[in-house]
Protein backbone atom coordinates (compact mmCIF):
# COMPACT_ATOMS: atom_id res chain seq x y z
CA UNK A 1 0.00 0.00 0.00
CA UNK A 2 1.60 3.49 -1.44
CA UNK A 3 2.17 5.83 2.06
CA UNK A 4 1.59 9.61 2.48
CA UNK A 5 2.82 12.20 4.39
CA UNK A 6 0.85 14.17 6.43
CA UNK A 7 1.09 16.92 9.28
CA UNK A 8 -1.39 17.53 12.16
CA UNK A 9 -1.23 20.04 14.65
CA UNK A 10 2.72 20.01 13.30
CA UNK A 11 3.39 16.73 13.74
CA UNK A 12 4.60 14.41 10.91
CA UNK A 13 2.55 11.00 10.22
CA UNK A 14 3.06 8.77 7.54
CA UNK A 15 -0.02 6.76 6.84
CA UNK A 16 -1.28 4.74 4.19
CA UNK A 17 -2.63 6.88 1.21
CA UNK A 18 -6.18 5.34 1.82
CA UNK A 19 -6.72 6.73 5.08
CA UNK A 20 -8.87 9.19 6.34
CA UNK A 21 -7.87 12.49 8.19
CA UNK A 22 -9.56 10.56 11.20
CA UNK A 23 -7.53 7.58 10.61
CA UNK A 24 -4.19 9.61 10.31
CA UNK A 25 -4.85 11.85 13.73
CA UNK A 26 -5.24 8.36 16.20
CA UNK A 27 -2.29 7.01 14.56
CA UNK A 28 -0.80 10.25 16.45
CA UNK A 29 -3.08 9.94 19.48
CA UNK A 30 -4.98 13.37 18.16
CA UNK A 31 -8.55 13.12 20.01
CA UNK A 32 -10.74 14.36 17.21
CA UNK A 33 -14.34 14.40 18.31
CA UNK A 34 -16.93 11.95 16.82
CA UNK A 35 -20.92 11.41 16.97
CA UNK A 36 -22.03 9.90 13.67
CA UNK A 37 -19.33 8.46 13.11
CA UNK A 38 -19.21 3.93 13.43
CA UNK A 39 -15.97 2.08 12.41
CA UNK A 40 -16.77 0.52 8.76
CA UNK A 41 -20.68 0.95 9.71
CA UNK A 42 -21.68 4.71 9.88
CA UNK A 43 -19.26 6.58 7.49
CA UNK A 44 -21.42 9.34 6.10
CA UNK A 45 -19.74 12.34 7.64
CA UNK A 46 -23.26 13.86 8.29
CA UNK A 47 -23.00 15.57 11.92
CA UNK A 48 -19.66 17.11 11.52
CA UNK A 49 -18.60 17.00 14.81
CA UNK A 50 -14.93 16.28 13.17
CA UNK A 51 -14.28 19.32 11.39
CA UNK A 52 -10.81 19.89 10.77
CA UNK A 53 -9.22 22.96 9.12
CA UNK A 54 -6.90 21.74 5.91
CA UNK A 55 -4.78 24.30 4.42
CA UNK A 56 -5.52 25.42 1.07
CA UNK A 57 -9.36 24.08 1.65
CA UNK A 58 -11.40 26.81 2.04
CA UNK A 59 -14.17 25.23 3.98
CA UNK A 60 -13.91 23.00 6.89
CA UNK A 61 -13.42 18.98 6.66
CA UNK A 62 -15.01 16.06 7.81
CA UNK A 63 -12.32 14.00 9.14
CA UNK A 64 -14.11 10.67 9.20
CA UNK A 65 -14.35 11.06 5.25
CA UNK A 66 -12.34 13.30 4.30
CA UNK A 67 -9.04 11.33 2.46
CA UNK A 68 -5.07 11.89 2.98
CA UNK A 69 -3.26 13.30 0.49
CA UNK A 70 0.29 13.93 0.32
CA UNK A 71 1.56 17.12 1.78
CA UNK A 72 -1.93 17.48 3.66
CA UNK A 73 -1.46 20.15 6.38
CA UNK A 74 -4.12 19.75 9.41
CA UNK A 75 -5.45 21.68 12.41
CA UNK A 76 -7.50 19.83 14.68
CA UNK A 77 -7.92 22.12 16.99
CA UNK A 78 -7.67 25.62 15.79
CA UNK A 79 -10.20 28.78 16.96
CA UNK A 80 -12.23 27.97 13.87
CA UNK A 81 -12.85 24.50 14.88
CA UNK A 82 -13.42 24.57 17.63
CA UNK A 83 -16.07 27.38 17.35
CA UNK A 84 -17.49 25.44 14.34
CA UNK A 85 -18.14 22.28 16.54
CA UNK A 86 -19.57 23.95 19.62
CA UNK A 87 -22.16 26.24 17.54
CA UNK A 88 -22.94 22.57 15.52
CA UNK A 89 -23.36 20.50 19.22
CA UNK A 90 -25.28 23.30 20.22
CA UNK A 91 -27.77 22.94 17.14
CA UNK A 92 -27.95 19.74 17.62
CA UNK A 93 -28.97 20.17 21.44
CA UNK A 94 -31.30 22.91 19.93
CA UNK A 95 -33.61 19.82 19.10
CA UNK A 96 -33.15 17.35 21.64
CA UNK A 97 -34.81 16.19 24.32
CA UNK A 98 -32.37 17.12 27.24
CA UNK A 99 -33.56 15.68 30.40
CA UNK A 100 -30.33 14.74 31.38
CA UNK A 101 -31.33 14.20 34.70
CA UNK A 102 -33.57 11.92 34.76
CA UNK A 103 -32.39 10.02 31.09
CA UNK A 104 -31.48 6.20 31.27
CA UNK A 105 -27.90 7.50 29.31
CA UNK A 106 -26.87 9.98 31.52
CA UNK A 107 -23.83 9.88 34.24
CA UNK A 108 -21.13 9.37 31.23
CA UNK A 109 -22.59 6.70 29.27
CA UNK A 110 -24.02 9.47 26.94
CA UNK A 111 -21.45 10.30 24.37
CA UNK A 112 -23.42 13.41 23.76
CA UNK A 113 -23.19 14.66 27.30
CA UNK A 114 -19.64 13.76 27.15
CA UNK A 115 -18.83 16.25 24.64
CA UNK A 116 -21.24 19.00 25.33
CA UNK A 117 -19.12 19.24 28.77
CA UNK A 118 -15.59 18.44 26.68
CA UNK A 119 -16.69 21.63 24.86
CA UNK A 120 -18.29 23.52 27.49
CA UNK A 121 -22.00 24.21 25.62
CA UNK A 122 -23.74 25.16 28.86
CA UNK A 123 -26.16 27.47 26.92
CA UNK A 124 -27.86 26.80 23.46
CA UNK A 125 -28.11 29.97 21.81
CA UNK A 126 -30.61 28.38 19.18
CA UNK A 127 -34.28 27.65 19.31
CA UNK A 128 -35.01 24.48 17.94
CA UNK A 129 -38.24 23.30 15.98
CA UNK A 130 -41.43 22.39 18.81
CA UNK A 131 -41.82 19.01 18.09
CA UNK A 132 -44.85 17.02 18.85
CA UNK A 133 -43.76 14.54 21.80
CA UNK A 134 -43.05 10.78 20.27
CA UNK A 135 -44.11 7.79 21.75
CA UNK A 136 -41.14 5.72 23.07
CA UNK A 137 -41.06 2.17 21.20
CA UNK A 138 -40.11 -0.45 23.27
CA UNK A 139 -39.20 -3.31 21.80
CA UNK A 140 -38.17 -6.51 22.58
CA UNK A 141 -34.22 -6.02 22.00
CA UNK A 142 -33.95 -2.06 21.64
CA UNK A 143 -35.94 0.97 23.49
CA UNK A 144 -36.06 3.81 20.73
CA UNK A 145 -36.96 7.28 21.90
CA UNK A 146 -37.23 9.12 18.92
CA UNK A 147 -37.62 12.55 21.10
CA UNK A 148 -33.49 12.20 21.94
CA UNK A 149 -32.84 11.06 17.85
CA UNK A 150 -30.41 13.18 17.02
CA UNK A 151 -29.99 11.77 13.55
CA UNK A 152 -26.38 10.30 13.26
CA UNK A 153 -28.00 7.52 11.60
CA UNK A 154 -25.99 4.74 12.91
CA UNK A 155 -29.10 2.84 14.50
CA UNK A 156 -30.18 2.40 10.78
CA UNK A 157 -26.47 1.33 9.45
CA UNK A 158 -26.02 -0.85 12.20
CA UNK A 159 -29.80 -2.43 11.63
CA UNK A 160 -29.41 -2.38 7.64
CA UNK A 161 -25.22 -3.46 7.88
CA UNK A 162 -25.14 -6.28 10.46
CA UNK A 163 -28.60 -7.04 11.31
CA UNK A 164 -29.23 -7.26 8.60
CA UNK A 165 -33.24 -5.88 9.16
S1 LIG B 1 -29.34 11.27 25.68
FE1 LIG B 1 -27.57 12.17 26.76
S2 LIG B 1 -27.70 14.37 26.39
FE2 LIG B 1 -29.68 13.48 25.87
S3 LIG B 1 -30.92 13.68 27.74
FE3 LIG B 1 -29.95 11.66 27.81
S4 LIG B 1 -28.03 11.95 28.96
FE4 LIG B 1 -28.76 13.99 28.33
S1 LIG C 1 -18.17 12.02 12.98
FE1 LIG C 1 -17.48 12.93 11.16
S2 LIG C 1 -19.23 13.89 10.39
FE2 LIG C 1 -19.97 12.83 12.14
Amino acid sequence: MKKVNVTINGIQVYVPADYTILQAAREVHIDIPTLCFLKDVNEMGCCRMCVVEVKGSKTLQAACVHPVKEGMEVLTHSAKVMKARKATLELILSNHDGDCQTCTRSWMDCELQVLANKLSVDTIRFQGNPKERLDIDEGISIVRNNNKCILCRRCVSACKKIQTV
